[in-house]
């Protein structure tokens, strides 16, 4: 660690409740009064900033650490540990996480009708996607509370990032996924990383309820996204980005919502960076759902959000397949307070965006796709103006998914489903592989039909 943050005080955090606002909480996930979930705040900053460090100092500080090569320096989440609960060094769990690339995509702006389009592709992490940044810190603070069994129920990512983050920190972990219903990628990576990986047969939503039971019952310490300290962690990517823009702000970011976790944790760094003086703007968030789990978006719609409503979810985006969202409160806060708003896409708008992002050579998996299907859908509403800059986050590598993207380009992924139609209309961005005799005559003559 740094002698600068080593000499001064370290930021001590408590639990808050987001419903009753109660203070200095038991380590628990939700309220014991009111049920709600609770937050991570950080008393001492309103009168000294963190570890007693002003928004320039912080700033230097976090960019000298690029040039260490201790372990938590080269995290990306680490780097910003000031902003962070206090761990002790020894007990921090990580694989070299965050530190995700901002790439430009120039076609993809020309396709939704926008001037700067970037991707944060948070799928650039150790295991493939953006969980590995909350996983880093809930893992850890599992470990130093002494923890011998971490738990989660997935839809695939999480449970990725729990298992390898478990076994490097020396801790057993228990994967609850819904049978047939997550990607081979990611159950293949629950499996190599070691952890108990049982499929049971119902949804992601199901798997959360016996999944609750279990942790009340076991000494098992829950990874799920209700853990206040996975989104500390997943806090980081805004530190970051705003970090690769020379700490200014994008106008709009753009989210893809399942349980709803990334998108308030996004919202709780931008609010702190606010706070603390290191931006004077705040972007505004919105969160995009596939129409088939919808919950936020029909009770927006349906209620001003004052209620959930959950819904059976169903969409081939299975990472987002989610009904019943447990931060549902959270990142609605985050959207009102940023002035965004929530939007949802079709299956075959999703494909669609995936097959451009993956054209810019840059790829992610179907979940995150809904980013840029919902910005074209924002541009169109005049929500979001065309020279606007806007952020996607990238949530998943493409590899997550290989399956899906096969059979986007074999065109057989609609086959025998209700969208069958409407997915003929995607033929121009589909490239079959082709089988070709072993012969150098077919290879050039097919370059030769390919140049026209
Ligand atoms: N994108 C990907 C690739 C995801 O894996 C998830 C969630 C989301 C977006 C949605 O993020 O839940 O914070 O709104 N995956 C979880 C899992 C639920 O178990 O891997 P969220």
């Amino acid at each position: 660690m740094s002698e600068q943050a080593t000499r001064t005080e370290a930021s001590v955090s408590q639990l808050r409740c987001i419903g009753c606002g109660r203070t200095a909480l038991p380590d628990r996930f939700r309220c014991e009064t009111c049920r709600d979930l609770l937050e991570i705040i950080y008393p001492g900053w309103d009168a000294r900033g963190p570890y007693g460090l002003d928004a320039t100092s912080l700033k230097k500080l976090w960019l000298d650490r690029r040039s260490s090569f201790e372990p938590v320096d080269i995290s990306g989440v680490w780097r910003f540990r000031e902003v962070l609960p206090k761990i002790a060094e020894d007990k921090v769990i990580t694989i070299r996480e965050g530190n995700t690339p901002l790439y430009e995509l120039p076609h993809c702006a020309q396709s939704a009708g926008i001037k700067h389009l970037f991707a944060k592709h948070q799928g650039m992490n150790p295991t493939g996607s953006f969980k590995d940044t909350g996983m880093t810190t809930a893992a850890s603070f599992a470990r130093a509370a002494g923890y011998e069994w971490v738990a989660c129920a997935s839809t695939g990512n999480t449970s990725a990032s729990m298992a390898a983050y478990a076994s490097r920190g020396g801790l057993r972990s228990l994967v609850l996924i819904p049978d047939g219903k997550i990607s081979w990628g990611k159950l293949s990576q629950s499996l190599d990383y070691g952890a108990i990986t049982c499929q049971l047969k119902t949804d992601f939503d199901g798997c959360v309820r016996v999944l609750n039971e279990v942790v009340e019952r076991m000494p098992v310490y829950l990874l799920n996204s209700v853990n206040p300290y996975r989104v500390e962690g997943q806090k980081t990517v805004a530190f970051e980005l705003l970090e690769q823009r020379g700490w200014e702000s994008p106008d709009h970011i753009i989210v893809p919502g399942g349980n709803l976790a990334n998108s308030s944790a996004i919202g709780k760094a931008l609010r702190e960076m606010k706070e603390l003086g290191f931006i004077s703007r705040v972007p505004r968030i919105s969160v995009i759902q596939a129409e088939g789990a919808n919950p936020l978006v029909r009770s927006v719609r349906e209620n001003g959000g004052e209620k959930l409503i959950p819904v059976h979810a169903e969409t081939m985006a299975t990472a987002i397949r989610i009904g019943n969202p447990a931060s549902w409160k959270k990142a609605l806060r985050v959207i009102r307070e940023t002035g965004g708003t929530v939007e949802q896409v079709s299956e075959v708008e999703i494909a669609l965006a995936k097959a451009e992002i993956g054209a810019e050579g840059v790829g992610c998996e179907p979940a995150s796709a809904v980013t840029l299907a919902g910005l074209k859908k924002l541009v169109k509403q005049g929500f979001v103006a065309r020279n606007e800059t806007v952020v996607l986050v990238l949530t998943g590598h493409t590899l997550k998914d290989a399956d899906f993207t096969l059979k986007f380009h074999r065109g057989d992924l609609f086959e025998g489903t209700s969208y069958e139609a409407e997915g003929k209309g995607l033929k121009p961005y589909q490239r079959s592989p082709l089988v070709l005799e072993p012969s150098v005559e077919a290879v050039i003559d097919l370059l030769g039909s390919a140049k026209s």
